[in-house]
Protein backbone atom coordinates (compact mmCIF):
# COMPACT_ATOMS: atom_id res chain seq x y z
CA UNK A 1 0.00 0.00 0.00
CA UNK A 2 1.31 3.39 -0.82
CA UNK A 3 2.43 5.49 2.22
CA UNK A 4 -0.07 8.67 2.90
CA UNK A 5 0.35 11.39 5.40
CA UNK A 6 -0.38 10.92 9.12
CA UNK A 7 -3.47 13.95 9.06
CA UNK A 8 -4.37 13.11 5.69
CA UNK A 9 -5.02 9.26 7.22
CA UNK A 10 -6.58 10.60 9.73
CA UNK A 11 -9.11 13.21 8.50
CA UNK A 12 -10.52 10.43 6.06
CA UNK A 13 -11.32 8.18 9.16
CA UNK A 14 -12.38 10.37 11.68
CA UNK A 15 -14.46 13.69 11.88
CA UNK A 16 -11.33 15.80 12.68
CA UNK A 17 -10.31 18.18 10.66
CA UNK A 18 -7.05 18.61 9.40
CA UNK A 19 -6.17 21.48 11.85
CA UNK A 20 -8.02 19.90 14.67
CA UNK A 21 -5.50 17.24 13.60
CA UNK A 22 -2.31 19.49 13.98
CA UNK A 23 -3.84 20.61 17.84
CA UNK A 24 -3.63 17.39 18.73
CA UNK A 25 -0.31 15.99 17.66
CA UNK A 26 1.03 19.29 19.07
CA UNK A 27 -0.33 18.45 22.57
CA UNK A 28 0.89 14.95 22.65
CA UNK A 29 -2.54 13.12 21.77
CA UNK A 30 -1.33 11.54 18.65
CA UNK A 31 0.80 8.08 18.74
CA UNK A 32 2.18 6.36 15.39
CA UNK A 33 3.21 2.60 16.54
CA UNK A 34 3.11 3.66 20.55
CA UNK A 35 5.37 6.81 20.12
CA UNK A 36 3.92 10.26 20.11
CA UNK A 37 4.31 11.68 16.67
CA UNK A 38 3.70 15.57 16.63
CA UNK A 39 4.92 16.18 13.14
CA UNK A 40 1.70 15.52 10.56
CA UNK A 41 2.93 15.32 7.51
CA UNK A 42 5.07 12.32 8.37
CA UNK A 43 4.22 9.50 6.05
CA UNK A 44 2.48 6.06 6.90
CA UNK A 45 1.82 2.62 5.95
CA UNK A 46 -1.90 2.39 6.74
CA UNK A 47 -1.32 -1.98 6.24
CA UNK A 48 1.73 -1.96 9.02
CA UNK A 49 1.58 1.54 11.06
CA UNK A 50 -1.01 1.53 14.42
CA UNK A 51 -2.40 5.10 14.68
CA UNK A 52 -4.24 6.27 17.79
CA UNK A 53 -5.68 9.51 18.83
CA UNK A 54 -6.51 10.38 22.20
CA UNK A 55 -6.13 7.19 23.26
CA UNK A 56 -8.43 5.35 20.82
CA UNK A 57 -6.79 2.76 17.70
CA UNK A 58 -7.74 4.13 14.30
CA UNK A 59 -8.95 1.36 12.02
CA UNK A 60 -8.03 1.41 8.32
CA UNK A 61 -10.76 -1.09 7.37
CA UNK A 62 -12.91 0.00 4.45
CA UNK A 63 -15.90 0.17 6.13
CA UNK A 64 -17.06 0.90 10.32
CA UNK A 65 -19.76 -1.05 11.70
CA UNK A 66 -21.18 0.56 15.52
CA UNK A 67 -23.57 -0.97 17.47
CA UNK A 68 -24.73 1.70 19.79
CA UNK A 69 -27.21 1.28 22.66
CA UNK A 70 -29.73 4.80 21.75
CA UNK A 71 -31.21 6.17 24.98
CA UNK A 72 -34.35 7.55 24.66
CA UNK A 73 -34.25 11.27 23.23
CA UNK A 74 -31.72 10.69 20.48
CA UNK A 75 -32.88 10.80 17.08
CA UNK A 76 -32.20 8.24 14.12
CA UNK A 77 -30.97 10.68 11.36
CA UNK A 78 -27.63 12.34 10.66
CA UNK A 79 -29.00 15.97 11.19
CA UNK A 80 -29.17 17.12 14.66
CA UNK A 81 -31.86 19.43 13.68
CA UNK A 82 -34.55 17.99 15.04
CA UNK A 83 -32.45 17.10 18.51
CA UNK A 84 -29.94 14.75 19.07
CA UNK A 85 -28.56 12.64 16.42
CA UNK A 86 -27.36 8.97 17.96
CA UNK A 87 -23.84 9.76 15.56
CA UNK A 88 -23.07 12.10 18.70
CA UNK A 89 -22.91 8.79 20.65
CA UNK A 90 -19.74 7.46 18.72
CA UNK A 91 -16.30 9.16 20.37
CA UNK A 92 -15.20 11.91 18.38
CA UNK A 93 -11.69 10.31 17.30
CA UNK A 94 -13.76 6.90 16.30
CA UNK A 95 -16.55 9.36 14.25
CA UNK A 96 -16.13 9.14 10.43
CA UNK A 97 -17.38 10.67 7.65
CA UNK A 98 -20.17 8.93 6.02
CA UNK A 99 -21.57 7.53 8.78
CA UNK A 100 -25.55 6.94 8.90
CA UNK A 101 -27.86 4.92 11.36
CA UNK A 102 -28.80 1.81 9.10
CA UNK A 103 -32.90 1.73 10.38
CA UNK A 104 -34.68 3.71 12.48
CA UNK A 105 -36.31 3.68 16.27
CA UNK A 106 -38.46 5.90 17.86
CA UNK A 107 -37.09 9.52 19.95
CA UNK A 108 -38.26 7.76 22.36
CA UNK A 109 -37.24 3.98 22.22
CA UNK A 110 -33.81 2.60 23.47
CA UNK A 111 -31.60 -0.01 22.83
CA UNK A 112 -29.98 -1.83 19.12
CA UNK A 113 -29.29 0.59 16.30
CA UNK A 114 -26.21 -0.30 13.86
CA UNK A 115 -24.22 2.92 12.47
CA UNK A 116 -22.02 2.20 9.41
CA UNK A 117 -21.11 3.53 6.41
CA UNK A 118 -21.71 0.38 4.38
CA UNK A 119 -24.28 1.69 1.76
CA UNK A 120 -24.94 -1.84 1.03
CA UNK A 121 -25.13 -4.13 4.05
CA UNK A 122 -27.64 -0.95 5.29
CA UNK A 123 -29.85 -1.87 2.18
CA UNK A 124 -29.74 -5.33 2.72
CA UNK A 125 -31.07 -5.15 6.07
CA UNK A 126 -33.75 -2.70 5.43
CA UNK A 127 -35.21 -3.79 2.22
CA UNK A 128 -38.65 -4.98 2.60
CA UNK A 129 -37.48 -8.41 0.89
CA UNK A 130 -34.83 -9.15 3.43
CA UNK A 131 -37.17 -9.75 6.36
CA UNK A 132 -34.81 -9.29 8.82
CA UNK A 133 -35.53 -10.31 12.22
CA UNK A 134 -35.45 -7.56 15.21
CA UNK A 135 -36.57 -8.71 18.77
CA UNK A 136 -38.02 -6.32 21.06
CA UNK A 137 -38.81 -5.55 24.64
CA UNK A 138 -41.79 -3.55 25.54
CA UNK A 139 -43.16 -2.26 28.87
CA UNK A 140 -46.97 -2.26 28.22
CA UNK A 141 -49.64 -0.52 30.11
CA UNK A 142 -51.76 -3.38 30.91
CA UNK A 143 -51.00 -6.58 31.50
CA UNK A 144 -50.25 -9.54 28.25
CA UNK A 145 -52.91 -11.33 27.07
CA UNK A 146 -52.03 -15.04 26.01
CA UNK A 147 -54.39 -13.87 22.74
CA UNK A 148 -52.00 -11.57 21.80
CA UNK A 149 -49.72 -15.06 20.42
CA UNK A 150 -52.69 -15.96 18.05
CA UNK A 151 -53.55 -12.10 16.56
CA UNK A 152 -50.17 -11.06 15.94
CA UNK A 153 -49.06 -14.46 14.25
CA UNK A 154 -51.93 -14.27 11.98
CA UNK A 155 -51.00 -10.72 10.79
CA UNK A 156 -52.93 -7.97 12.75
CA UNK A 157 -54.70 -5.17 11.01
CA UNK A 158 -53.75 -1.49 11.95
CA UNK A 159 -56.31 1.09 12.41
CA UNK A 160 -55.69 2.82 9.35
CA UNK A 161 -56.41 -0.46 7.41
CA UNK A 162 -52.58 -1.42 6.49
CA UNK A 163 -51.67 -5.19 7.38
CA UNK A 164 -48.45 -6.68 9.51
CA UNK A 165 -46.81 -9.72 8.55
CA UNK A 166 -46.79 -12.36 11.29
CA UNK A 167 -44.91 -11.29 14.19
CA UNK A 168 -43.77 -13.46 17.42
CA UNK A 169 -44.81 -12.16 20.50
CA UNK A 170 -44.28 -13.85 23.81
CA UNK A 171 -44.85 -12.39 27.89
CA UNK A 172 -41.62 -12.30 29.97
CA UNK A 173 -41.72 -15.19 32.93
CA UNK A 174 -41.18 -12.43 35.76
CA UNK A 175 -43.85 -9.56 34.69
CA UNK A 176 -47.02 -9.63 32.66
CA UNK A 177 -46.72 -6.34 31.71
CA UNK A 178 -43.38 -7.28 29.97
CA UNK A 179 -43.21 -8.91 26.18
CA UNK A 180 -40.99 -9.80 23.55
CA UNK A 181 -41.59 -9.24 20.10
CA UNK A 182 -40.44 -10.25 17.02
CA UNK A 183 -40.48 -8.44 13.59
CA UNK A 184 -39.64 -8.60 10.55
CA UNK A 185 -40.67 -5.46 8.98
CA UNK A 186 -40.32 -1.75 9.78
CA UNK A 187 -43.63 0.12 9.55
CA UNK A 188 -43.69 3.73 11.05
CA UNK A 189 -44.62 3.17 14.69
CA UNK A 190 -45.37 -0.03 14.17
CA UNK A 191 -45.01 -2.01 17.44
CA UNK A 192 -46.72 0.46 18.85
CA UNK A 193 -49.68 0.65 16.83
CA UNK A 194 -49.88 -3.03 17.05
CA UNK A 195 -50.66 -3.14 20.80
CA UNK A 196 -52.71 -0.16 19.79
CA UNK A 197 -55.08 -2.24 17.81
CA UNK A 198 -55.10 -5.09 20.54
CA UNK A 199 -56.70 -1.70 22.97
CA UNK A 200 -53.06 -1.78 25.02
CA UNK A 201 -50.48 0.89 25.00
CA UNK A 202 -46.47 0.35 24.79
CA UNK A 203 -45.13 2.75 27.96
CA UNK A 204 -41.28 1.66 27.14
CA UNK A 205 -39.76 0.28 23.85
CA UNK A 206 -36.56 -1.64 23.80
CA UNK A 207 -34.08 -3.19 20.67
CA UNK A 208 -32.84 -5.92 21.85
CA UNK A 209 -31.61 -7.77 18.49
CA UNK A 210 -30.90 -7.08 15.24
CA UNK A 211 -30.75 -10.31 13.22
CA UNK A 212 -28.97 -12.78 15.73
CA UNK A 213 -26.55 -9.83 16.55
CA UNK A 214 -27.62 -9.49 20.39
CA UNK A 215 -27.27 -6.16 22.08
CA UNK A 216 -24.21 -7.21 24.99
CA UNK A 217 -24.83 -6.96 28.45
CA UNK A 218 -21.89 -5.03 28.96
CA UNK A 219 -23.11 -2.40 26.28
CA UNK A 220 -24.50 0.21 28.81
CA UNK A 221 -27.46 2.63 27.70
CA UNK A 222 -25.43 5.66 25.84
CA UNK A 223 -22.87 3.30 25.02
CA UNK A 224 -21.15 2.85 22.28
CA UNK A 225 -18.71 -0.43 20.49
CA UNK A 226 -17.06 -1.01 17.41
CA UNK A 227 -18.54 -3.96 15.21
CA UNK A 228 -15.86 -7.26 14.30
CA UNK A 229 -16.72 -9.02 11.01
CA UNK A 230 -18.39 -11.88 12.72
CA UNK A 231 -20.26 -9.62 14.45
CA UNK A 232 -21.64 -8.21 10.95
CA UNK A 233 -22.54 -11.52 9.50
CA UNK A 234 -24.15 -12.08 12.05
CA UNK A 235 -26.45 -9.07 11.44
CA UNK A 236 -28.23 -10.93 8.62
CA UNK A 237 -28.88 -14.33 10.51
CA UNK A 238 -31.77 -15.17 11.60
CA UNK A 239 -32.28 -15.87 15.71
CA UNK A 240 -34.52 -18.19 17.47
CA UNK A 241 -36.83 -16.58 19.45
CA UNK A 242 -37.63 -18.67 22.09
CA UNK A 243 -34.50 -19.52 23.12
CA UNK A 244 -33.37 -15.67 22.63
CA UNK A 245 -36.22 -14.71 25.13
CA UNK A 246 -35.73 -17.23 28.18
CA UNK A 247 -32.01 -16.69 27.64
CA UNK A 248 -32.50 -12.67 27.92
CA UNK A 249 -35.91 -12.36 29.97
CA UNK A 250 -33.96 -12.13 33.40
CA UNK A 251 -31.28 -9.48 32.33
CA UNK A 252 -33.73 -7.36 30.16
CA UNK A 253 -36.56 -7.25 31.93
CA UNK A 254 -34.72 -5.35 35.04
CA UNK A 255 -33.55 -3.12 32.38
CA UNK A 256 -37.66 -2.15 31.40
CA UNK A 257 -39.44 -2.99 35.17
CA UNK A 258 -37.40 0.66 36.05
CA UNK A 259 -38.17 2.80 33.38
N1 LIG B 1 -41.93 0.05 16.66
C1 LIG B 1 -42.26 1.22 17.27
O1 LIG B 1 -43.42 1.50 17.52
N2 LIG B 1 -41.25 2.05 17.58
C2 LIG B 1 -39.96 1.79 17.37
O2 LIG B 1 -39.07 2.60 17.70
C3 LIG B 1 -39.63 0.56 16.74
C4 LIG B 1 -40.64 -0.30 16.40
Amino acid sequence: MPLIRLDKYISERTEYTRSQIKQLAARGQILLNGCIEKKTYTKIDPEQDVISVSGREISSRRFRYFLVNKPAGYICSTSSSDGKSVLELIPPEMRKKGLFPAGRLDKDSLGAVLITDDGELAHRMLSPKSHISKIYIVKLDRPFQNKYIDIFNNGIKLSNGETCLPARVMSAKNCDKLAFIELSEGKYHQIKRMFAAVGNHVDVLMRISLGNLILPETLGIGECMELLHKDVENLLERPDFDLFCQSLSPFFSAILINK
